[in-house]
């Protein structure tokens, strides 16, 4: 069972410059909160409770304001820096005191996750004892991202962003490891763009035959944000989603409050901690 997951939060941001200059990419906002909140409230649903942020040199102070020590809504967070963006497998060299013995969770911070029954698969997925889990879903550009060929539901072979690829089974940002990937991350080499690859890692479990995949349905909705347009189609889909339904995704206290991890005093200190907003008027239906 998984009950730990680090978020990864750094990088530099830069197709988003000059915005990012100053501000970490993943305190933009979707719709009407920060990105951060949208991951985090994946592995929330998911039952986790004990989180290892990392984020880029000098923005621990940004991140702590905003989510504190992760109380608020029920959960322990914990942050480390990361001084240069060398790969996403970094995360389990930076975050092995964290995970100690104990499996891990994997989630790219600018990853979006949206749809029905996703969190009872996670839940259901989340019971990984041993080896690794990715979750595939298709997608038109599969040049841009992370790409796996499955015959009879078992993956045959992984690329990160293959020029030309026939199939078109996009790797999404969200892992499950069991605890060997400390030891596994040792053994990775820097590819060509000089970065550790998180499909070397999972090659390593597929060599091993423990690396299993799920499908997204096509119920469930994936995005991620590294340009602009991703941050206002995102936006826009949040935004129409939640006037519809009158109901927020990713409200944290929500999230915390439903699974009793909290209680109206702690969605009072919420409100009191946000102040006069949307966000707090959602809270005050809460109580
Ligand atoms: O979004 C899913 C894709 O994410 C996967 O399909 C790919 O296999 C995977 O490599 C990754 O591709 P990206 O090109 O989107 O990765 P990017 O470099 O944009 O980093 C993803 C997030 O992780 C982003 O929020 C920044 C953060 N990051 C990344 C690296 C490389 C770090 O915090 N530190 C790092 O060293």
């Amino acid at each position: 069972m998984i009950k730990k997951a680090i978020i990864l939060a750094g990088g530099l941001g830069t197709r988003l410059s000059p915005i990012t200059k100053s501000i970490n990419k993943h305190l933009l906002p979707i719709n009407d909160k920060p990105l951060i909140f949208y991951p985090l409230s994946i592995l929330m649903l998911t039952n986790i409770k004990d989180f290892l942020i990392i984020v880029n040199s000098g923005t621990t102070n940004q991140f702590r304001k905003l989510l504190g020590d992760g109380s608020r809504f029920g959960t322990r967070i914990k942050y480390a820096e990361q001084k240069k963006p060398i790969g996403v497998p970094d995360a389990f060299n930076i975050g092995e005191k964290f995970i100690g013995k104990d499996s891990v969770a994997l989630i790219l911070g600018d990853n979006f996750f949206y749809g029905q029954s996703l969190s009872s698969q996670l839940l259901k997925a989340s019971k990984l004892k041993t080896g690794a889990k990715i979750f595939l879903q298709p997608v038109g550009k599969p040049e841009n991202f992370g790409i796996a060929k499955v015959k009879n539901q078992k993956v045959i072979a992984i690329q990160e962003k293959p020029k030309k690829s026939k199939s078109n089974l996009a790797i999404t940002g969200l892992y499950f490891f069991d605890n060997t990937v400390i030891k596994k991350t040792k053994k990775l080499k820097k590819s060509k763009r000089n970065e550790l690859e998180i499909v070397d890692l999972l090659n390593l479990y597929k060599r091993e035959n423990k690396l299993n995949a799920e499908f997204l349905g096509r119920g469930a909705a994936w995005l991620d944000a590294g340009t602009l347009v991703d941050f206002l189609e995102t936006s826009n889909f949040v935004n129409l989603i939640e006037k519809r339904q009158d109901l927020k995704i990713a409200c944290l206290e929500e999230i915390a409050f439903n699974k009793a991890w909290i209680d109206k005093n702690n969605i009072k200190n919420s409100i009191n901690f946000y102040g006069k907003c949307q966000y707090s008027d959602y809270l005050k239906k809460l109580l």
